[in-house]
This record gives C-alpha cells, structure tokens and sequence, in this order.
C-alpha cells in the first residue's frame, strides 16, 4: 500500500547533490548574499508504508548559495545525527537502513550566534551544519540540564536577538521557555507545568513584546496510539507566560488545533496571534483530512477571554512574517496552499475564481485583502521566507519571498524569488536547479553577514 508522504512532490531523493553556477531565469538582485536554506525529512529507508507519516524520516537541508547576482551552488545533505550516519552506512554497504529515524534534525533549519542550526524538538538534538551544509555535530546550544533543548519553532527576537525556545520532552510533566542570548548562552529557563498524564504536541508557540503564548491541544503523545492521538478529555488551553518569567495563566478554550503561529504582538494587556488553526480532531497520519484556515485571535488578559476570528478561510499553512516584526506589530504575512491539506485550489473548488492548485498568498491585515501568486497547476510549492532587500529603508515588504517550486514539466525544482511588493508580478529570478527538492517543512534565508 502506498502512502502520500512518499510520492508525487513528497517523495524522497535518493542522491546528496553538489551543482555549480546554477541558470538563473530573471535576474537575482546584486546585493542578495548568503543562503537559503531549507529541510525536511527524506526518508532513507521505510518499513512499512501504512504507518509512515511526514514527519519521520532522517532530515536532509537544501540550499542555494547566492552572491553578486549569481547561484554559486546548490546542495542537498542528510543531516548526520548518530542514527543518520549509520543509516547511510548501512546504505553504503547494501543493508536495509532502519524506516524509522525519530527524533532527527528535520523540522527547521536556522541561523543564530553565528552558527547554521538544525533543529527537530521532543528532546532531538540540535545539529550544527557547516556553510556548505555539511554535519558538524550535535550542538548544545538553547539545551538545559533537564534535557530540554531548543524546539524546531524557535524565534528571535528582533530587538535583543535572543532566541526564545519553548521546549517539551514526551513523558515530561512540565515544558521549558528558555532564552538564548546572541553569543549562544542560555540567560532564562522558565518552566510551565503541563496538565494530564499525557504530554500535548507543542510544535509551535507564540511570542509578543512581553509574552510567550503556549497551545495545549488534545493532539497528545502516546503509548497507546504510537506517536499521537487526539484525546478528546484533553482540554484545549491557552497559557500566557511573561517573557520575564513567573507563572503561566491558563486560559481553556474549544478543542482545536493549531500547526504553526504567524506572528504575536501584544500592547501589555491584549494580545494579537495569528496562527493556523483548524477544528479537531486531527489524525497526525492523515493531515489531508483538516482544513487549516488563517485566524486571528485576540486574548484579552483583564477579561481572561480568548476572541476568535477567521482572516482567510482557504486551506493554507506554513505562515511567515517578515522577521524583523516578530514579536512586534505587523501588516503583512505569507503563507503556502500545497497539496499537503484539505481541498485544494481548484477551477471547481471553492474559490472557483483561483484556477490553479498551488499557490503563495499575501495577507495585508490592515486592509483585510489578500494577493495570490499561483504556480503551475501540477507544481508544487512550500513554505516561503521573507529576505528582507539589504539595501532597502526597512518597510516592512519591502523584501523577496523565496520558496522551492517543483517544475513538472522539467521534473526538478526552481528556487523562485518573488517581490514582496510586486506579489502577483513574475518572480524576480528563477534559480533552475539539476534535481527535484521534495515538499519539505521550514527554512530560512541566512544572509552571510
Ligand atoms: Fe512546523
């Protein structure tokens, strides 16, 4: 029997790839230097395609190197994490490599003090890559004596450049925010006590100027239902943590789930997220069977109430923002209509005015209005970050959206940069790689400076 996560735009490679001066279609601005990069699991090996879900499999990151108007390089690596490395030995000498490699650095791929990090969560260990994306080892930056380690979904705050991590370990009856200053020394631990004797998913979580916002969602880890179930007597809540530490106040909420936050922003006593969320239950197997919808939803500490609104009901996730916002006020998000979820963008759907099933969209949150740039019908498009444009005065979209676009008619992908302000113009430049990049999960400009 086949599974999703191993065909079609997911299915994995199996070569590591190194291509030079890579034809670029349009012209790639002069002052971009550095790369993007991104990861996702590419499973080396799986044993039973029934019980495989995206998220397992060993990590591999792929990047582009640009500089002076030109893509110096494309390469993609397995992160080499214990396990990995003897898997790809096990390759290397004709034996079946282990289907399961679980927790691997796959999930999120950063730059912080200096160094490029890959990070999973639930107790996976950090990895230090090297420029060229090669392994350099397990780093223990953002990890505390408990444990804990920073979580894929980190963030870094734009004023102080620290990073802030909220941590959780399956089987732990407490999760961990913990501060990470710019030089890579961990300044803060806070823990937050978790309720019930199964530990929630906490994939991803909110920051504001003075909060840290955690979901607790019935999606929960389990012995029973290996590694999740959605356990109904789980009560959905949402804690306010202040950043400087102290107790969380929880505040319960409907049943829910949430994938991954845009941006937070707070004015000390409401608090403004925007975040993925769709209802439960969720089968973690089987995420195609929810609809995720942009929403916005505003805590109101004095009243301890949590108000929900719907911004954009298409089936949508990976948001970005510009990350020089986050944490602060923002207008503008970004974020991804792949084939991963609900119904996709079609002639029949349910926006029978978008013809097309893959798609980046812009939300302007001020004026409620949207921008959609559509890819070919059978391409495939994921998570897009925002580069902020080196020589610009800061505005907020005044920046490139890079994103790896699978070509069908090429049969390999294009790393496409698209303007921020020109969103539903042709693409900057198209980067035309040798290979095809597998719909993956997060990943970063990294400027070299
Ligand atoms: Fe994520």
């Amino acid at each position: 029997m086949s599974n999703r996560y191993l065909e079609g735009p997911f299915a994995p490679v199996k070569e590591e790839v190194t291509a030079l001066d890579l034809p670029v279609t349009g012209s790639l601005p002069a002052d971009l230097e550095g790369r993007y990069l991104r990861i996702g699991p590419n499973p080396l090996g799986v044993e039973d395609p029934t019980a495989h879900f995206w998220a397992l499999g060993a990590g591999m990151v792929h990047g582009v190197r640009i500089r002076d108007g030109r893509a110096e390089w494309y390469r993609n690596r397995w992160v080499r994490s214990t396990e990995v490395a003897d898997a790809l030995d096990k390759l290397r000498d004709g034996e079946e490599p282990p289907g399961f490699i679980l927790p691997s650095p796959n999930v999120h791929v950063i730059g912080h003090a200096g160094r490029t990090l890959a990070l999973v969560e639930a107790g996976g260990l950090t990895h230090e890559l090297g420029y060229e994306l090669d392994t350099v080892g397990p780093c223990p930056m953002g990890a505390t004596p408990e444990g804990f380690s920073a979580n894929a979904h980190s963030k870094v705050d734009p004023r102080t450049g620290d990073l802030h991590s909220l941590a959780y370990l399956m089987g732990q009856p407490f999760a961990q925010h913990i501060v990470t200053d710019p030089a890579g020394t961990v300044t803060r631990v806070t823990d937050i006590p978790l309720a019930g004797e199964e530990t929630p998913f906490l994939h991803d979580f909110a920051l504001s100027q003075n909060y840290v916002i955690v979901f607790d969602i019935p999606l929960v880890f389990s012995m029973e239902a290996v590694p999740f179930r959605w356990n109904p007597a789980h009560q959905a809540r949402v804690g306010v943590l202040p950043r400087t530490g102290g107790e969380v106040r929880w505040l319960p909420v409907d049943p829910f789930f949430v994938s991954h936050t845009l941006n937070a922003y707070d004015d000390g006593s409401t608090i403004t997220v925007d975040l993925i969320r769709s209802a439960g239950p969720m089968d973690v197997t089987d995420p195609g069977g929810i609809e995720p919808t942009l929403d916005r939803w505003t805590i109101d500490l004095a009243a301890g109430t949590v108000d929900q609104r719907r911004v954009d009901d298409r089936p949508q996730d990976f948001p970005r923002v510009n990350d020089a916002f986050a944490s602060l006020p923002h207008r503008f998000g970004y974020s991804a209509v792949s084939p991963l979820y609900g119904t996709p963008f079609t002639p029949d759907g349910p926006h029978p005015d978008e013809a097309f099933t893959n798609a980046l969209v812009k939300h302007d949150l001020v004026s409620g209005t949207t921008e959609v740039h559509g890819f070919a019908r059978d391409a495939a498009v994921g998570e897009a970050a925002f580069a902020a444009n080196p020589s610009g005065g800061g505005e907020e979209d005044d920046g490139y959206l890079m994103a790896y676009v699978a070509d069908p008619d090429r049969g390999a992908s294009d790393l496409v940069i698209l303007s921020a302000q020109d969103f539903t113009g042709p693409p900057v430049a198209r980067v035309h790689l040798p290979v095809r990049v597998p719909l993956g999960f997060h990943g970063n400009w990294i400027p070299d400076a």
